[in-house]
């Protein structure tokens, strides 16, 4: 439970709001490339941490981050003209380049100054891994871009996108760092009816034998450990077969999520405000994710009754969503008596029918916690400390360009007797130095 105020502490984003000071100290995902493929292409709105922006590509291949209103009286630069290296606004002429500079003022005189003391609100832009990222925090104070390993990513090994969810961040990035609910929400009947093949024992389990683990023991213990990125921690199952079956998650701040998968993963879901009570949920690939290929087994996809991935992705990389509250996220009653947890067959949509249910912003002074609540706990009460510390003038915590913002790794694995799971992710852990000496492009730090 959080009081009235530190609900709002958590929550709102606006400029002058401390969390919303937080997040712009951090470079965020504003669009997607894809959304701005080419030189002179549409103008794309862009609402972003509340603020209105418009973004171009402009004729160089620059990417502009302006705001959305023109400086003149207001009208939408979105409607503008994108032609050589800047924005026109449709009601007047004024223009405007990538930087904000008015570069242009057809409506008042040819001597006229004026021009030159008009600028546009903007904010710059940094594209990686498929993302235009931007930083708009205060300037003095920009703080390096961070590489998750997405600097070092072939052309062909690019792929990001995002997902529209409306209701507030928080509550969204509460989901995806909650294990316990994935022995609830996302369960169907037959998984009993899976037989063993045979990876019930120390090391990894074929994600169908996972998924039986989540059923079978549906109250997972956790453990954290605080971390310099925010906190990794684990859920831990006993497996039919009497051993420790753990889901190591970690959350960096300020609102990404690398979601615990066989054997490991280095893909983030990050949880990026538009506003209070909308929310975008992108993903992007890294340097590696071993994914299934490394653990074979039950073939989980074919067994399963869920709809998995996006069945479509838009020409601008935006998941379309088919089943939202309008339609009660396609739940199916009969389904939900007898074949599924939910009733929902996307998956995804299970996790939206819960989170988007809450309302805009969930009224956190009614909840009551359990001890299955403890990361999302943690991860609330680091977000609140990191606000409040760089209201008072502190600096944000994850930040420091000698960080390796790669190393932030998730991990699955049925431990063996003895091992410690705060090992598994790490550059310590025996399968990432197997994947690292595989990918030498890009190196670890310290190895
Ligand atoms: S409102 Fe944009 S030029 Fe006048
Ligand atoms: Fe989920």
């Amino acid at each position: 439970m959080l009081s009235a105020q530190d609900n709002e502490l958590l929550t709102r984003v606006g400029p002058g709001t401390p969390m919303g000071e937080l997040l712009r100290r951090y470079w965020t995902p504003a669009l997607l490339i894809s959304e701005v493929p080419t030189p002179d292409s549409d103008p794309v709105r862009v609402r972003l941490l509340g603020e209105d922006l418009v973004a171009f590509r402009d004729t160089n291949g620059r990417v502009g981050l302006i705001q959305e209103n023109c400086p003149h009286r207001g009208a939408s630069l979105y409607f503008g003209r994108n032609e050589e290296c800047g924005l026109r606004c449709p009601y007047h002429g004024w223009k405007f380049d990538a930087d904000g500079a008015c570069v242009d003022m057809p409506s008042e005189p040819p001597n006229s100054v004026f021009k030159d003391k008009v600028t546009a609100k903007a904010y710059p832009t940094h594209e990686s891994g498929g993302i235009v990222w931007t930083y708009m925090g205060p300037a003095d104070k920009m703080t390096p871009f961070r590489d998750f390993g997405t600097e070092s990513l072939e052309p062909d090994q690019v792929a990001a996108t995002k997902l529209n969810t409306p209701c507030n961040w928080v509550q969204a990035m509460e989901g995806n760092l909650d294990t316990s609910h994935i022995s609830w929400l996302h369960q169907w009947d037959g998984v009993d009816d899976i037989p063993d093949d045979g990876s019930d024992k120390p090391g990894y389990p074929s994600n169908a034998m996972s998924w039986k683990f989540w059923r079978h023991d549906r109250a997972p213990r956790l453990e954290i450990e605080d971390t310099w990125y925010g906190f990794k921690y684990v859920g831990i199952r006993d497996t039919p077969n009497g051993h420790k079956h753990v889901r190591m998650s970690a959350f960096c701040f300020p609102y990404n999520t690398v979601i615990a998968s066989v054997p490991f993963s280095t893909g983030h879901g990050l949880f990026v405000p538009i506003d209070d009570h909308n929310t975008w949920r992108y993903s992007f690939s890294t340097r590696v994710n071993p994914g299934l290929q490394e653990v074979g087994g039950t073939n989980l996809f074919a067994l399963s009754p869920f709809e998995f991935g996006p069945a479509e992705v838009g020409r601008n990389g935006i998941i379309p969503r088919r089943y939202t509250a309008e339609n009660d996220y396609g739940i199916d009653r009969a389904e939900q008596r007898n074949v599924t947890y939910s009733g929902v067959r996307e998956f995804i949509s299970q996790d939206f029918m819960v989170t988007e249910s809450m309302g805009p912003i969930y009224d956190r002074t009614q909840e009551r916690l359990g001890t299955s609540d403890k990361a999302i706990i943690r991860m609330r009460r680091l977000l609140m400390a990191a606000a409040k510390s760089v209201a008072e003038g502190g600096e944000p915590p994850a930040v420091a360009p000698d960080l390796d913002y790669r190393s932030i790794r998730s991990a699955e694995k049925i431990l063996e007797p003895g091992e410690d799971w705060r090992v598994l992710g790490t550059s310590d852990d025996p399968m990432v130095q197997k994947y690292d000496a595989g990918n030498s492009r890009v190196p670890v730090a310290g190895s």
